[in-house]
């Protein structure tokens, strides 16, 4: 089970008030307009999802087209746990036309099963990626009778363009829940069909997940948590408003890219918020970690050790020199072991605020707790510093200027 260790001279502690937050929290968590924490034990999306992979699982290429939410989730779940053996993966999240020029150069459309994800149905970068990707298909002869073998929808389940199309293409269309924002979305069929494509097993996902729900939703257990969350908030209140995360793995890359929008998307309000930096080891020890070990105190750091590896290699050389010599003896693991002890020992003692959270193996339960336990954190600590977690208006004003800015130019 995940778990963690604060280092600090900030004394993590729960105020009084403790009983009234973990009241607020339980009921802002069980209402019907949130139903993130829910998620992992509700069958039905994974169900569905299920049967659509059975539809699709011969296509060779998975296109899976969307961005923010609707996207950093399932790149970050493939990243850490997909093989690609069977299905080749492309992500179209971004307009750089560059890119997808790049990108669509190495894709057999005629192959490809597109993935289109979008709770809106409206989202200008997502329509783009769609249009081109229904011209590609022109080009090869397959027109809108046939666009139900290649198209795949996640939408929402009334509103938008794209629940409108799906009926008219007759192209089959997953949902995502009215009450789960992109952001919160990946344990839904936004993450399970590409993690069907790529051999990860939703189901031990979920059960990961289920795990941190029952911690959760217990009072005494859960108390750590809640510590944590205050911790944070004063850290917040004393000016200490940047997170680093830092996982040492590369597989977990990934991951901080998911966190920094979950994070700065769901807090960055009102004034309030606090910066997520992401890091990953030992990479970054060469390069952010000078900032972080004696640049302004004013982050935290969340540091990620994963206890055991799936791989490892013996050093074992007989090359002359000295460094040589000295890592004979081990393993890689090993060393990665004792970059993340001396980073760790250096940071407590220059007085810098982390939390050491601890990982036994990095596999479907283990991402699958650090999601759910990643979200209820961020929701948690919005609701303590008196934000809305759920919305994006900051984002939305971007969306519609563009829109209005594109309209001016017609
Ligand atoms: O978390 C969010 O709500 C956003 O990042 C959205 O996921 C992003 O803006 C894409 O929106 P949509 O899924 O509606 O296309």
């Amino acid at each position: 089970m995940l778990n963690w260790k604060i280092y600090s001279h900030f004394e993590a502690k729960l105020t009084q008030d403790f009983d009234h937050i973990f009241k607020i929290y339980q009921e802002t968590i069980n209402s019907p307009e949130v139903g993130f924490f829910h998620l992992p034990t509700n069958q039905i999306l994974l169900k569905e999802s299920l049967e659509v992979y059975e539809c699709f699982k011969h296509k060779k290429h998975f296109i899976h087209v969307g961005i923010g939410g609707s996207a950093l989730g399932p790149e970050m779940f493939i990243k850490a746990l997909g093989s690609e053996k069977e299905t080749q993966f492309t992500f179209l999240n971004n307009i750089d036309p560059d890119e997808f020029h790049r990108q669509l150069s190495t894709v057999n459309i005629k192959d490809a099963l597109i993935f289109i994800v979008s709770k809106s149905g409206t989202t200008a970068e997502t329509v783009a990626a769609m249009s081109i990707l229904a011209n590609e298909l022109a080009k090869v002869g397959i027109y809108e009778n046939q666009y139900s073998d290649y198209f795949v929808f996640c939408t929402d389940p009334v509103k938008g363009d794209l629940r409108k199309i799906s009926a008219q293409w007759n192209v089959k269309t997953l949902t995502i829940p009215a009450n789960i924002g992109g952001r919160f979305s990946v344990l839904t069929p936004v993450g399970f069909l590409p993690m069907l494509f790529a051999g990860i097993n939703p189901q031990k996902v979920l059960k990961g997940a289920t795990e941190i729900q029952a911690y959760l939703s217990d009072k005494t257990q859960g108390k750590d948590f809640y510590q944590l969350a205050f911790w944070l908030r004063d850290l917040h209140d004393q000016g200490i408003r940047q997170t680093v995360l830092m996982p040492y793995s590369s597989r977990l890359k990934e991951f901080s890219a998911w966190y920094v929008q979950l994070w700065a998307e769901s807090l960055g309000k009102n004034g309030k918020g606090m910066t997520p930096i992401p890091a990953y080891g030992a990479t970054d020890q060469h390069s952010q970690m000078q900032l972080f070990m004696e640049g302004p105190n004013d982050k935290t750091l969340f540091l990620f050790e994963i206890e055991k590896f799936f791989h490892d290699y013996e050093l074992k050389n007989d090359i002359s020199g000295q460094s040589f010599k000295l890592l004979s003896p081990f393993k890689l693991s090993t060393l990665m072991k004792a970059e993340f002890e001396g980073t760790l020992a250096a940071l407590i003692e220059n007085k810098r605020h982390v939390v050491h959270f601890k990982l036994p193996k990095l596999n479907e339960e283990s991402l699958g707790q650090l999601v759910l336990f990643t979200e209820c954190l961020t929701a948690l600590v919005g609701k303590i510093l008196d934000i809305d977690p759920f919305n994006q208006p900051g984002v939305e004003a971007g969306k519609k200027y563009a829109y209005e800015w594109l309209k001016s130019q017609s």
